[in-house]
């Protein structure tokens, strides 16, 4: 064979390889309103920056008639390329090959990705189409999954790790986006389950569709498995871009800076409009969030999960944030069991790479019940007050409303050590609000009193007075100002620029045992 032969020959096998599993089955992909794996990357990553490894990976596998059936890259595509310019680690399951089942060539192919990511400090991307652990390769796929979980958790806190959900993932199969960082499902194509509807009729009698079990609607609804639900293919290749923009490459950078020709210092007087007078009347905390951040520009993660508690990205002054707010629009901002979870994880992303956390108070307490109390709540409760706890990152609070009982010290108090505390002048900050307090600290008096009535409503006035106000926890530092509404980007972005070259030494250790 002469030199151009053999390139020639390079050449069909790489044509060959990129056909994964032929052209009918591609057809039976598209037709099902899905991107093929390699369509995917295209998408994903920066014009021609991907750079393929293993295409000529091949499966050793010899039961079941397996020797004849071998495909080039065996079920899934990896390698690395470029997005906004920033080097990505990715791997894409090919659903048209052997249903994109992971077999030990497969889970070799991914390991080597993942540990290039590691050795070189950058984002790994997963994009999951896969019926599974590959039935004829027995243990060894389960070895395979194995090997990606280890590092799934050794890469935790290290680089970003992002799961796009577009179509099965299955069994065992699904704990490995589950331990990344985000995950993302597309509506319609895309299931995460532990046990299929068949198992699950057999087992437990239930019946219940594969979208119901497990579509992207019920993880980011019922479950909270997701942290986001795109509406196609192109919206979850927009937002898993989007999405990265706000992280750096690993725990050892910060966050790119972008310049959103934003003022820094720009007032908004409509923010002194948005807490109504009423104490007991709800507002939409997101209202505050888009005004207070660069150019109103916000990424909500968790949005349709757990909404008495609003998470996402942001910037300001061109510096990414991690958002946490209450939500009085949603069991009047209340903590949760979920809420409690959600704001936990995303506190503990955004301090393991280093992006400051801007915190938003309203919150009248944990919620009561005994749905909350035998669900555990105690220890549900105490993840986000562990996740503040233990972060270092710059953290900025501002109480707008209400911040009471546990709640107040939960939610980024001076306590728990955030750097700068603000209050509004319409914080109530105090154990309790005005009725339960007065309910309990003068129920002897109320009792006596000749009109009960009028006897509680001047209680509940005179304990408004004194303690529905920021200015006694500003007089003992708890706040660090009480500032007006109006004013509030220009403080907490002057705040920002204080703390960016924040250290805070805690003591070492092996790891905390947070309350899991
Ligand atoms: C080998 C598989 C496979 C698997 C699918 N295929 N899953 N091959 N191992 N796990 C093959 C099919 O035989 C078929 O090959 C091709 O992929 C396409 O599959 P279809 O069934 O035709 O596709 P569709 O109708 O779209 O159904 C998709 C599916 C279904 C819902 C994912 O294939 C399915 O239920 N697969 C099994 C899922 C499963 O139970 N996996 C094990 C989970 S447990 P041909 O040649 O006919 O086209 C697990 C444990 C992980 O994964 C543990 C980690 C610790």
């Amino acid at each position: 064979m002469t030199v151009e032969e053999k390139v020639k020959e390079l050449r069909e096998k790489k044509e060959k390889a990129k056909l994964g599993g032929g052209i009918p089955r591609i057809e039976k992909q598209h037709k099902q309103g899905k991107y093929t794996a390699r369509e995917r990357i295209e998408k994903l990553l920066d014009d021609g920056s991907f750079v393929e490894l293993d295409a000529f990976a091949l499966h050793e596998c010899t039961d079941f008639g397996m020797e004849k059936k071998r495909i080039l890259g065996d079920g899934v595509i990896t390698g690395y390329g470029k997005i906004d310019g920033r080097l990505v680690y990715i791997f894409s399951q090919d659903f048209t090959v052997f249903g994109g089942s992971l077999g030990w060539k497969f889970a070799e192919k991914v390991v080597k990705i993942m540990d290039l990511a590691m050795r070189n400090g950058a984002p790994v991307i997963g994009l999951n189409d896969s019926g599974g652990a590959r039935i004829q390769e027995g243990v060894v796929s389960l070895g395979g999954y194995a090997e990606i979980f280890f590092r799934n958790v050794m890469a935790s806190g290290v680089i970003p790790q992002i799961s796009a959900v577009m179509g099965p993932c299955a069994g065992g199969a699904v704990y490995s986006p589950a331990m990344t960082d985000f995950i993302l499902m597309v509506k319609g194509t895309s299931h995460m389950f532990i046990t299929g509807p068949e198992v699950i009729k057999t087992v437990t009698k239930e019946e219940v569709t594969f979208e119901e079990l497990g579509g992207a609607m019920t993880h980011n609804t019922k479950s909270g498995v997701a942290h986001f639900a795109c509406e196609d293919e192109m919206d979850c290749i927009r937002m898993t871009k989007k999405l990265l923009s706000y992280m750096p490459q690993n725990n050892l950078e910060n966050p790119p800076y972008v310049d959103t020709g934003d003022d820094p210092n720009r007032m908004d007087p409509e923010l002194v409009n948005i807490v109504p007078d009423d104490p007991n009347k709800p507002y939409d905390i997101k209202d505050v969030i888009l005004r207070v951040v660069d150019n109103g520009e916000f990424m909500e993660v968790h949005p349709f999960w757990a909404q008495n508690i609003v998470v996402g990205f942001g910037r300001l002054d061109g510096h990414s944030i991690g958002v946490v707010g209450n939500q009085p629009k949603h069991l009047a901002g209340t903590l949760d069991i979920n809420s409690s979870r959600k704001g936990g994880r995303f506190v503990r992303f955004c301090d393991a790479f280093n992006i400051p956390l801007l915190t938003f108070v309203d919150v009248p307490g944990f919620l009561p019940g005994t749905t909350q109390e035998y669900g555990g709540i105690i220890t549900n409760g105490s993840k986000l007050l562990y996740a503040y706890c233990e972060a270092t990152v710059p953290k900025i609070t501002v109480i707008t409303r209400k911040a009471y009982g546990g709640a107040y010290d939960v939610m980024c108090s001076k306590h728990i050590r955030a750097d700068i505390n603000f209050a509004w002048p319409t914080s109530e900050i105090a154990v309790m609000g005005p009725d339960g307090a007065v309910n309990i600290i003068f129920r002897k008096e109320i009792e006596k009193a000749e009109d009960p009535k009028k006897k509680r409503q001047e209680l509940v006035s005179e304990y408004r007075k004194k303690f529905a106000n920021p200015y006694i926890a500003a007089e003992k530092g708890y706040v660090d100002d009480v500032i007006e509404p109006q004013e509030t980007r220009p403080k907490v972005i002057n705040a920002l620029h204080t703390l960016l070259n924040k250290r805070e030494p805690r003591p070492s250790k092996k790891h905390g045992n947070i309350p899991l």
